[in-house]
C-alpha cells in the first residue's frame, strides 16, 4: 500500500496536490465537473487539517500561444470556489514571483490554484519532457506532495514524477480508490471474468488484450475496432474501418483465443456517418462493399448478454458504436442496460466509455467508473508507473 495523505501531520503545511483538472470546458463552460468532484475529497481533508493547499493540474495539450486561452484552468478555480464553499485563489502562473508571494502569505485551509502546468510545455516541453529543474522548483513551493491525478498516473511529467523525486510524497483519496478497485481485475479477479473492449482502434489496445487475455475467461469486441478483427476472421467488412496493420495480429489472437474472443454478429450499417441517414441491419457476412459498420446489432447483443449474466467480474472500456451519433448509440445503451442489470463486479474504463455510462444515467448500476482513461488501460497493461511506482509504501 503507498502511502497516503494520512501518513502526513500536513497541519499548517504546504501541501501541493496534483489534481487531473482535465476536463471538457467549452467558451469557459465546463461541461463535465467529474473530475473535478472526485479530487474533493483530498482537498477538504487538508483543509480540514489545517493545510495551505496548492493545487497543480494540466489542462489539454498546450502546443501554441493560442491555446492558452482555451486552456486556461480559471473556470477550474470557480468551479472549486463554488464546490468547497471557500475561495480558491488562481494565480494565472505556473512560476516566479506572483506565485511565491501567495504561497508566502496563504493561511491554514487557504486554496491556492497555479495555472495550468502543460503551459511550460511552450518552452521545449518541460512540463510533459519532465524537466529536472522545473520539478525542483514546483517542489520548492510546499512541504508535502500528494499525487490524486489518476487520469495521469501513466505520464512521468515534471508535476507528477518530478516533484515527487524531491519532496516527501503520497497519493490522495481518489488514486488510492481508483488502484483498488482496478486491482480487484489483476490481482485474483473473481471467475467467470469478462472484459469488453470497443472503440476505434485495435492498436491503442494490443498490451492490454495481450496482458487480459492471460486471465479473462471471454474477451467480447464491439465498436470500431472489431471489424478489424473481422476482416481477420475473413468476412468482408465492406468500407468499414480497418486497420489493416493489425490484422495479422488479430488472427494470431483468434487462433490462440478461439474460445475467448467473441466477436459481433450483426451490425448496423449505413453509407455515410451522419445523423438521419439510411441504416441497415446486417449480419455480418452480408456487409456490402459502400457500407460502413458503425454500432454492434440486437442480435450481438443477445450474445453478449449471456456472457455478461454468466460473470463475476467485468471490465468495459470502448463504446460499441460511433454513440455520438444517436443512430448509432443502440448498442452502447443496449449494453449499458444489459450491464445494469449483471451480478458482477463491473468495473468502467474512463474516457468515452465513462461518458456514455453517466450520460445515458447508467452511472448508479455500476461498481467504479475510473477517472483515467488511459491511465486505467495503462495500469491493466501491467506497465510500471513510475509517478505512482516513486512514492513509498507504507
Ligand atoms: C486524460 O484525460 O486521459 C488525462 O488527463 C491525461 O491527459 P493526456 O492524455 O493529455 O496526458
Amino acid at each position: 500500500m503507498k502511502k497516503t495523505i494520512k501518513d502526513y501531520d500536513i497541519k499548517g503545511k504546504k501541501v501541493i496536490i496534483r489534481c487531473d483538472f482535465n476536463v471538457p470546458i467549452e467558451d469557459g463552460i465546463i461541461k463535465d465537473d467529474n473530475r473535478i468532484r472526485q479530487s474533493l475529497k483530498t482537498i477538504r481533508y487538508a483543509r480540514k487539517e489545517g493545510a495551505k493547499v496548492i493545487l497543480l493540474s494540466h489542462l489539454g495539450r498546450i502546443k501554441t500561444e493560442e491555446d492558452k486561452e482555451k486552456y486556461t484552468l480559471k473556470p477550474v478555480a470557480e468551479a472549486l470556489s463554488k464546490l468547497l464553499r471557500k475561495k480558491v485563489k488562481f494565480i494565472n502562473q505556473t512560476r516566479g514571483k506572483e506565485v511565491e508571494e501567495a504561497i508566502k502569505n496563504m493561511k491554514e485551509k487557504d486554496v491556492i490554484l497555479l495555472e495550468n502546468t502543460r503551459f511550460e510545455d511552450l518552452d521545449k516541453q518541460k512540463e510533459s519532457k519532465n524537466d529536472k529543474r522545473l520539478g525542483k522548483y514546483w517542489a520548492s513551493l510546499g512541504d508535502i506532495y500528494i499525487n490524486d491525478a489518476f487520469g495521469t498516473i501513466h505520464r512521468s511529467h515534471a508535476s507528477n514524477l518530478g516533484i515527487s523525486k524531491h519532496l516527501k510524497s503520497g497519493v490522495g483519496f481518489l488514486v488510492e480508490k481508483e488502484i483498488k478497485e482496478l486491482e480487484k481485475l489483476t490481482k485474483n479477479p473473481k471467475h467467470p471474468y469478462t472484459i469488453i473492449l470497443g472503440g476505434s482502434k485495435v492498436s491503442d489496445k494490443i498490451n492490454l488484450i495481450k496482458n487480459l487475455a492471460k486471465t479473462a475467461d471471454y474477451i467480447l469486441i464491439g465498436g470500431g475496432m472489431a471489424f478489424t478483427f473481422l476482416s481477420a476472421a475473413g468476412f468482408n467488412i465492406g468500407s468499414s474501418l480497418c486497420e489493416k496493420e493489425e490484422i495479422p495480429f488479430c488472427k494470431e489472437l483468434l487462433d490462440k483465443y478461439q474460445d475467448k474472443i467473441i466477436l459481433p454478429i450483426d451490425i448496423i450499417t449505413a453509407k455515410e456517418i451522419k445523423n438521419g441517414v439510411k441504416t441497415k441491419e446486417r449480419f455480418v457476412n452480408e456487409i456490402e462493399e459502400d457500407e460502413i459498420g458503425l454500432d454492434i446489432g440486437k442480435k450481438t447483443l443477445e450474445v453478449f448478454k449471456q456472457y455478461i449474466d454468466d460473470s463475476k467480474t467485468i471490465f468495459w472500456n470502448g463504446p460499441m458504436g460511433y454513440f455520438e451519433i444517436k443512430d448509432f448509440s443502440k448498442g452502447t445503451k443496449g449494453l449499458c442496460k444489459i450491464m445494469s442489470t449483471a451480478k458482477a463486479y463491473k468495473i468502467i474504463g474512463g474516457g468515452d466509455t465513462a461518458r456514455a455510462v453517466i450520460e445515458m444515467g447508467f452511472a448508479k448500476d455500476v461498481n467504479h467508473i475510473s477517472t483515467g482513461g488511459g491511465a486505467s488501460l495503462t495500469f491493466l497493461e501491467g506497465v510500471k508507473l513510475k509517478a505512482l511506482d516513486i512514492i513509498n509504501e507504507k
